[in-house]
Order: structure tokens, then sequence, then C-alpha cells
């Protein structure tokens, strides 16, 4: 276990009829408040009605900013800014998945700074300040309600980048599993390789003696394992939307893995293709992250043998280590499929053609990945794999 910190200031308020709450929060924070969402399945599920019922009634004005798309893009961030600056809002409101929550944080913080806060993505400068941001959360996936984390989509560069700050936390989040029930099965099971990847990224980390944190990401996998299927064909279950939230703010809001720094290549390798691709995060994760695995099977063997048997209940008689790494990380892939993850980069038309530009895009800032060092060889063979 290495040194660590943990400070998490989010306000987590989850459960049935939460979103009153708003009446108690927004007030502590201010009068003038931007309304941010995304493109339109608030207002097919009723949700903004009743958002905007309950900011009526606390009295707050209110500017709207909707059409935020999934993979949110640079210039929505600027819009935002302009909206913060020029309206001098004190509060940004953000319902939606993690890409609206991911724009609202990108917006807090750029509404702080004279320059643009794409400088924040380039290592240019760092936040030293933000607008307070309370979430309404409609997707389990990003864990962004309770992280400091955003990702951001440079729509003119074709750059996917993550950053992330002790500012840009949430002040408060509501998580009303309801508010998940008409989210489609296919961004459920987005949601599920989402929360699961991230849960993985901690899982293959280079340091020894973390028994605590292995067996609470072992409890999460083997926890959603047990949940999605049931959920896929369940969509307004309360329980099981109620597991599910909570394993995606579990996974990552800081508290498992405490004391380990993970890997977290998979996901700068995702990045680059939905930077080019424009594809679903979860969806290029389910491809992407079993073939990250194969590559790196030799690194540490007892890892990789460890989440075949304590979770995938892999029975390890009789069989070499390499085979027992080999099943453990195929009945992820199969696991992944039987709930309708696509399987090949093929599945969203990708062929070899942008290989070497999204491996460029991946090694932007030199070799990445702390369980393992991924070089531009090793993305290339990894997309190859995946194709
Ligand atoms: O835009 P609307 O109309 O709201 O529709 C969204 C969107 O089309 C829809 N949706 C969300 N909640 C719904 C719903 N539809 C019906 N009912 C509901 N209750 O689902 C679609 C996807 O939403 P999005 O917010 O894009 O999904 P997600 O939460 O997976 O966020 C993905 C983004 O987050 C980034 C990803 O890279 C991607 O850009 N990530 C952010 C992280 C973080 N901040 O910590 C970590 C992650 O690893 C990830 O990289
Ligand atoms: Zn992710």
């Amino acid at each position: 276990m290495i040194a660590f910190e943990f400070n998490n200031p989010t306000k987590l308020i989850f459960g049935r009829g939460k979103l009153t709450a708003l009446k108690t929060e927004i007030p502590k924070y201010g009068n003038k408040v931007l309304f941010l969402y995304g493109g339109g399945s608030i207002k097919r599920s009723g949700l903004y009605d009743n958002v905007i019922a309950l900011l009526n009634e606390i009295g707050v004005e209110v500017t709207e900013q909707g059409g935020v798309e999934p993979n949110p893009r640079l210039s929505t961030v600027h819009k935002g800014v302009d909206l913060c600056k020029t309206k001098g809002i004190e509060l940004i409101l953000a319902v939606g998945g993690g890409s609206v929550i991911d724009c609202a944080k990108a917006i807090a913080v750029g509404a702080k700074y004279d320059g643009d806060m794409w400088d924040f993505l380039e290592r240019k400068a760092s936040p030293q300040d933000a607008l307070p941001l309370g979430t309404v959360l409609t997707m389990a996936a990003t864990g962004s309600e309770m992280n400091g984390g955003s990702v951001i989509t440079n729509e003119e560069t074709q750059e996917k980048m993550g950053w992330g700050s002790p500012y840009a936390y949430p002040a408060f989040s509501i998580l009303d599993p309801v508010h998940t029930f008409s989210l489609p099965k296919d961004q459920t099971v987005y949601g599920v390789v989402d929360i699961m990847s991230h849960v993985l990224e901690h899982y293959f980390h280079p340091e020894d003696h973390t028994p605590v944190q292995d067996g609470f990401c072992e409890t999460i996998l083997r926890t959603v394992i047990d949940t999605a299927p049931k959920l896929i064909n369940d969509l307004e279950n309360y329980e099981l939307r109620a597991t599910i939230m909570y394993c995606g703010t579990m996974a990552l809001n800081g508290v498992i893995n405490m004391g380990m720094s993970g890997d977290w290549g998979t996901h700068n390798i995702e990045h680059a293709v939905s930077a080019v691709y424009d594809i679903p995060h979860g969806g290029g994760l389910a491809i992407l992250f079993p073939h990250w695995m194969k590559h790196n099977q030799h690194v540490d063997v007892d890892r990789f043998k460890r989440l075949a048997t304590h979770v995938f209940d892999i029975d390890p008689s009789g069989k070499s280590d390499e085979q027992i790494c080999a099943e453990g990380i195929e009945a992820l892939r199969t696991f992944w499929n039987s709930i309708g993850a696509p399987n090949r980069l093929a599945d969203y038309d990708i062929d070899d053609s942008k290989i070497d530009i999204m491996a460029e895009k991946a090694v932007r800032f030199g070799p990445f990945g702390n369980f393992s060092k991924l070089e531009k060889a090793d993305v290339i063979k990894i997309y190859n794999m995946s194709l």
C-alpha cells in the first residue's frame, strides 16, 4: 500500500424521492442557477418538469443550457462559460449522465478562469477556483457524481482528454435510482461495463499488500456480475437499479482504491478511439479491456489468477497458470457479450485505417499505465488484437 491522503467533499444524497433535497441544498450556494442538461432524455422522463417546479418553488433565477452531447464538446463548455460570466451564475445544476456532469465541471472551472479552460487539459495551467456544482444523476456509469474528474472532447482537433481537480468535485449529488428507470438497455449495459472497468483499472495495480482494497474490488465486480443480467430484463426494478447506482459511485469515488495507484491504460486507449470515432465509452471499453489483459497477462500472473478464481469462480485444479489466466479473461469477455456489449472494433465499423492516429493520441503525454507501461507499439498491438 502506498501513502495516501483521502478527501471527498461531495455530499451524497441517495434514494427514492430525494430530488426535493434541491430545496435545501440550492439556497446554500446562491440565487442564480445554470441548469445544464443533455439531449432531451430528462424532458421525456418528466424529470425536467420536476426540477423546474422545484427551482420555481425555491424562487431562484434560472438560466438553461440543454443539448450537452454524449462525449461532451469543448464548444459546449465555452457556451456555458460565457453564460456563467454574462449572467453572473452562482451555482451550476447538472441533470443527466456523466457527460452532462463532466461538461458542468469544465464550465465551473472555466467560469473562474480568464483564459481558455482547454489549458487545463493540455496541462498548461491548473484550476485555482470553480463555481459550486450540484448534480442529479440519471445514469450509473462514470462515478462523475462523486469525483473530481471530467473528460472533454475538442471536436476541432479530435482530442478527447481527461482532467481532474479538487475544485471539480460536486458540492452535492442527488441519486434517485428511479431517475435511471428510463435508461435504455444498451446504455445500461455501457454503464455496467464502465463501472466494472473502473474497478478493474484499480485492481490491476503494481502495489503489494492491499487485501482490503482487493476485496472491495472483487465484491463490486461480483455484485455487478450478479445484478446486471437481472437488470437488463427488468429495467424498472428499484433495488437492481439502486445496487448498480451504488456500485457506480463506489467504483470511482476514491473509497475502494486508497493506497493503490491502479493502471488506467485501457481508459487512455479507449479515449483515443472515441475521440476519433465518437463511440460510447462503455462500448469501447468492452472491446479493448480483454485485449489489454491478454497483452499484459505475463506482468503479474497471480493477479490474473486471482481475478479468475475470486471473481469468475474458475476452478484452478489441474490447470496451468496460463490456462487459468486465459479462462478468467475469457469469462469477462463472455459476460460482457452475454449482456449485449460489443465485441470487436468492427462492431462500430472501425477498421485499421486510423490505428496509427489513435495510438499517437494515446501516447501524447508519453508512455502510460501504472501496472504496465505502454509504448505506442503496445497500443498498436492492442488495437490490432481488437479489430
Ligand atoms: O443526453 P441525454 O438526452 O440525457 O441522453 C443520454 C445520452 O444519450 C442518455 N441518458 C442518460 N440518462 C438517461 C438517458 N436516457 C434515458 N434515460 C436516462 N435516465 O444516455 C446517453 C449517454 O449519456 P452519457 O452521459 O454520455 O453517458 P455516461 O454517463 O456513460 O458518460 C460518458 C462520458 O463520461 C466520460 C466518458 O469518457 C464519456 O465522455 N467519463 C467520465 C469519467 C469521470 N468524470 O470520472 C470517467 C469515465 O471513465 C469516463 O471516461
Ligand atoms: Zn470509464
